[in-house]
């Protein structure tokens, strides 16, 4: 054990023998609600990487698995359930070399192709265009197409756009409409690259930002379709990358992306995704909490170019990156997902919550099998609701809601890298119909912990509500035992004399509604 961690578990040993029940108190501001959270803070992303669509969304009409006009069932019910707000598709690393041209057309003359980025894998373009549109239209939920600026050109995104958006007489029209699709479909937000300093082609800043004002230009409205055109952005803490296109591209683009992975680095192991010590737990709350520093430093730069806001900020990949299962294809990045990657969930909504000023969308990487997904297949017909899941489930009665800010008096415990995690993280918004919502996280791996909130001028009586916990932070769903950590009906909240009153076990995450 290095001397820092046994620095670090002496400190917490000491702060807690002296009592197993902790008590923390939220003061919340219900008068001070200003921003809508916006139901985007709560998209997805589907990339073409291991059975994220092949298998996991898509099996095709033709396979011995349940499925409707070849989307999973099972896997298309729980979307639904799940209420996603907007899917964000190809990639990821695989849009940058994708060519929507392969992916329309009769589906026995699409040409193969080979995923370079992830694990070389063959794919047959069966799911294409039409394919992930529908996909969207059948989930109410907005499209967001990832366009290739790596490897295509300024005329095939062009194109792309015509085919999807325009309702006219015009060639991209007729080769849809040629291809079964009559009317136009609707698409708001259009990517132009990805990880444009990386996998996206290696560029510089200054060289990305008049690309992507080429490309920009191009990109045209059709009709009555407005496109929300978002520029590659930056990677966690690469600063310069947002100042460059902030002073480069400013009002042409409407959202410049981020990407934040909790992750411990790009070298070497990751650690496993179900084998891990509290010591690790703590490091990877503390390792998802430091979005916030990054968020905010990334907002200071676009505020101090952008006043109005004009340009939003879309965090639109995010989540936790653990090892590989073992036995599982090397580049398809599948992983399991515990009580710990629920806690990365829902730490990381409160935190997102505060910053929806800028902050106009969120994608966790990613929904179907793989990094920290929702759901997890197998080839066999067998479906996982993960622990994330569930988060995003109990979560989701915040999209669209009034953002109530809150204050949050906990103890705190120093982890490993010098950092601190408050053993109680929570977030409130009131909805349309005025509920208000209360989503609270017991970060104490072994203490129950008991919340008061004054309620000031609320009139509430009751509180009732979910909880999501298991008996270890390492369970996790499995094919044979999916129940493993699911939400139960949580009974331990009440009102008196105006003081909500939360006794949380250890290791929960609970919403509760004010009734
Ligand atoms: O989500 C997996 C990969 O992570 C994406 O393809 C890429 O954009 C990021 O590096």
């Amino acid at each position: 054990m290095s001397k820092k961690i046994l620095a670090c578990s002496l400190l917490w040993a000491a702060s807690t023998s002296l009592s197993a029940q902790q008590s923390a108190t939220i003061n919340l501001n219900a008068d001070q609600g200003k921003t809508i959270i916006p139901k985007e803070i709560y998209g997805q992303f589907a990339e073409h990487l291991g059975t994220c669509i092949y298998g996991g969304l898509w099996v095709g009409e033709n396979s011995a698995i349940p499925n409707t006009n070849g989307y999973r069932t099972d896997v298309f019910n729980a979307l639904k359930d799940l209420k996603v707000p907007v899917l964000r598709w190809p990639g990821g690393c695989f849009a940058d070399e994708y060519h929507w041209m392969d992916g329309i057309g009769p589906k026995a003359n699409r040409p193969k192709m080979v995923n370079n980025n992830w694990g070389g894998t063959i794919e047959d373009n069966s799911f294409g265009t039409h394919e992930f549109l529908n996909l969207c239209e059948m989930l109410g939920c907005e499209p967001y197409i990832s366009g290739n600026v790596g490897s295509g050109s300024v005329e095939e995104l062009a194109k792309w756009v015509e085919y999807m958006t325009s309702e006219g007489d015009s060639p991209m029209a007729r080769l849809r409409r040629a291809n079964g699709r009559d009317h136009a479909w609707k698409v708001k937000y259009l990517g132009v690259g990805n990880e444009s300093w990386g996998c996206g082609g290696n560029m510089r800043p200054e060289f990305y930002s008049d690309l992507y004002r080429r490309y920009a230009t191009y990109c045209r409205n059709y009709d009555d379709n407005r496109l929300f055109k978002i520029a590659s952005g930056a990677s966690d803490y690469d600063y310069t990358w947002t100042r460059v296109l902030m002073e480069q591209v400013g009002s042409q683009m409407n959202g410049l992306s981020l990407h934040y992975y909790t992750v411990s680095g790009w070298t070497g192991s990751k650690g496993a995704a179900t084998q891990f010590n509290k010591d690790d737990y703590y490091w990877t709350i503390g390792k998802c909490r430091e979005i916030e520093d990054v968020i905010k430093r990334h907002c200071a730069i676009m505020d101090s170019y952008d006043p109005q806001k004009q340009v939003a900020l879309m965090l639109d990949e995010w989540g936790t990156w653990w090892d590989e299962e073992p036995g599982t294809i090397r580049g398809h990045l599948y992983q399991q997902n515990t009580l710990r990657d629920a806690f990365v969930a829902s730490t990381t909504f409160d935190i997102f919550h505060k910053y929806t000023d800028r902050l106009k969308m969120a994608n966790i990487a990613q929904i179907v099998n793989v990094l920290q997904s929702m759901i997890l297949t197998n080839d066999k017909g067998g479906m996982v609701l993960t622990p994330t899941y569930y988060v995003f489930k109990m979560y989701n009665v915040h999209q669209d809601a009034t953002y109530l800010p809150l204050s949050i008096n906990c103890k705190e415990m120093p982890v490993r890298d010098n950092r601190t995690v408050p053993m109680l993280s929570a977030t409130a918004s009131k909805d349309q119909a005025g509920k208000i919502h209360i989503s609270l996280s017991n970060i104490d791996a072994d203490n129950e912990q008991t919340v008061t909130v004054a309620l000031g001028d609320i009139k509430a009586t009751k509180a009732v509500g979910e909880i999501l916990t298991a008996k270890n932070l390492t369970d996790y769903n499995t094919f044979e035992q999916p129940d493993m950590v699911k939400p139960a009906a949580f009974t331990n909240a009440k009102i008196a004399k105006g003081v909500l009153t939360i006794k949380m076990p250890a290791k929960s995450i609970v919403t509760v509604e004010l009734q």
